[in-house]
């Protein structure tokens, strides 16, 4: 496969680092990945020579500033295949744009004893907003079950469809199990019974292309930081006609069309959803970061995670004892497991010591480790400058560490 792994690196200056003189394995891009030299340098560019506010002023600063954040907008519109540049919402995140989505759709659509769908593998952000809501319109909240390979099946999410769900909030990809769930499938489904369906995309953008219109997905939530982007800003995708008629999320600048002290009109999407000054640079930069994965390619990027991915499951699986957790027949991004009774923190904390970052606890996802009766996980993850090499010296030193806290 064409996929020069060193010049992708090269980019990185972070990965250069040495931690605790040894180098620096990174493989925990699930919680945030690290950022290009073109990321760090239009930032940089953009604080050095023409920073200034958006939408608000008529000099040149503000101007240019307020051309190239749009201008990110209609990068993210044509990155996703949205219908129109009015769709995308940035927000601080992808909680944030679930919070979002919570708030507004619930407040318009949500009444007593309705029911909103919940996968079991959920992030706590794409759990709390709905009971936070759920409590306040006295509905309630419906457990999508999963398989023990952390799989979801079509015929039990059918039956826990009936006419009182208003809506079905499920993660593309699990940040614990890996799982690629068949998200066209359940939108299929939820539609038939006129559920719209709101997906999780934070572990699923930076590593599988997405097109919501294919998908025709009701709302569709991811981050910048995960996808080689700043931090603070998150986008939400939704379809115009919902977002038209959802109520705004908060109130302030931007969101407005006319205040009086009697009574205030609002903004057209998407701005009736972005009060107060947003996260100018970051917006900036993260056109950036979608040049760099457009660039190399998402499906060259993606073919060549899924060689490390298989290459570490196949290494992993080498080691006695060790229980890998979600083994659904497509997965992508994240490996999570734990060794016999070791503890997966004192795992952590060792691979620390010899410069391997991995994420170990419950990934903020407790209904997953509920579902195994375990307290947490280890969890590797992977991103575009992930190597062979990386992956050989993380399981030497896992063997290490094994060795080590075997009783
Ligand atoms: N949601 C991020 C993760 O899974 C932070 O690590």
């Amino acid at each position: 496969m064409n996929y020069d792994i060193q010049k992708i690196r090269s980019w990185f200056p972070v990965l250069e680092q040495k931690i605790y003189n040894r180098p620096l394995i990174y493989l925990d891009s699930a919680a945030s990945s690290q950022k290009p030299l073109q990321v760090l340098m239009k930032e940089d560019e953009l604080y050095k020579s023409f920073y200034g506010n958006i939408h608000r002023a008529a000099h040149f600063m503000a101007d240019k500033t307020t051309l190239e954040f749009e201008a990110v907008r209609t990068q993210v519109q044509k990155f996703i295949n949205a219908k129109s540049r009015d769709e995308i919402i940035f927000t601080k995140g992808t909680t944030d744009s679930i919070n979002l989505v919570a708030h507004s759709f619930g407040e318009r659509y949500l009444n007593e004893d309705d029911e909103i769908i919940v996968s079991e593998m959920e992030h706590h952000s794409n759990i709390v907003p709905w009971q936070l809501i759920a409590g306040r319109k006295r509905a309630k909240i419906v457990k999508l079950p999963f398989t023990e390979t952390g799989e979801i099946e079509f015929d039990v999410f059918q039956k826990l469809i009936s006419p009182k769900t208003k809506l079905v909030a499920i993660a593309h990809v699990s940040n614990v199990l890996g799982t690629i769930n068949k998200i066209e499938e359940i939108i299929k489904i939820a539609h038939k019974n006129n559920v719209p369906v709101l997906i999780d995309g934070a572990q699923a953008i930076q590593h599988i292309p997405i097109n919501v219109q294919k998908l025709d997905v009701d709302f569709y939530a991811f981050s910048a930081h995960k996808m080689y982007g700043p931090n603070g800003v998150g986008i939400l995708y939704g379809k115009e006609k919902w977002l038209n008629e959802m109520p705004p999320y908060q109130g302030g600048g931007e969101m407005i069309s006319e205040v009086t002290f009697e009574k205030t009109t609002f903004n057209d999407i998407p701005y009736k959803f972005e009060a107060g000054t947003p996260n100018i640079t970051s917006v900036i930069s993260f056109g950036a970061a979608i040049n760099v994965i457009e660039e190399i390619g998402l499906n060259k990027i993606a073919a060549w995670e899924q060689k490390i991915m298989h290459y570490t499951t196949i290494k992993l699986k080498e080691i006695p004892n060790l229980k890998i957790y979600g083994e659904a027949s497509e997965k992508s991004g994240v490996i999570s497991f734990n060794i016999d009774k070791i503890h997966p923190y004192d795992i952590g904390a060792l691979l620390d010591k010899m410069g391997i970052a991995v994420r170990t606890g419950t990934h903020c996802a407790s209904p997953v480790m509920q579902h195994f009766n375990i307290h947490g996980t280890v969890r590797v993850s992977f991103g575009m400058y992930t190597s062979i090499e990386d992956i050989n010296s993380f399981i030497e030193a896992l063997k290490k560490v094994v060795n080590m806290l075997k009783t």
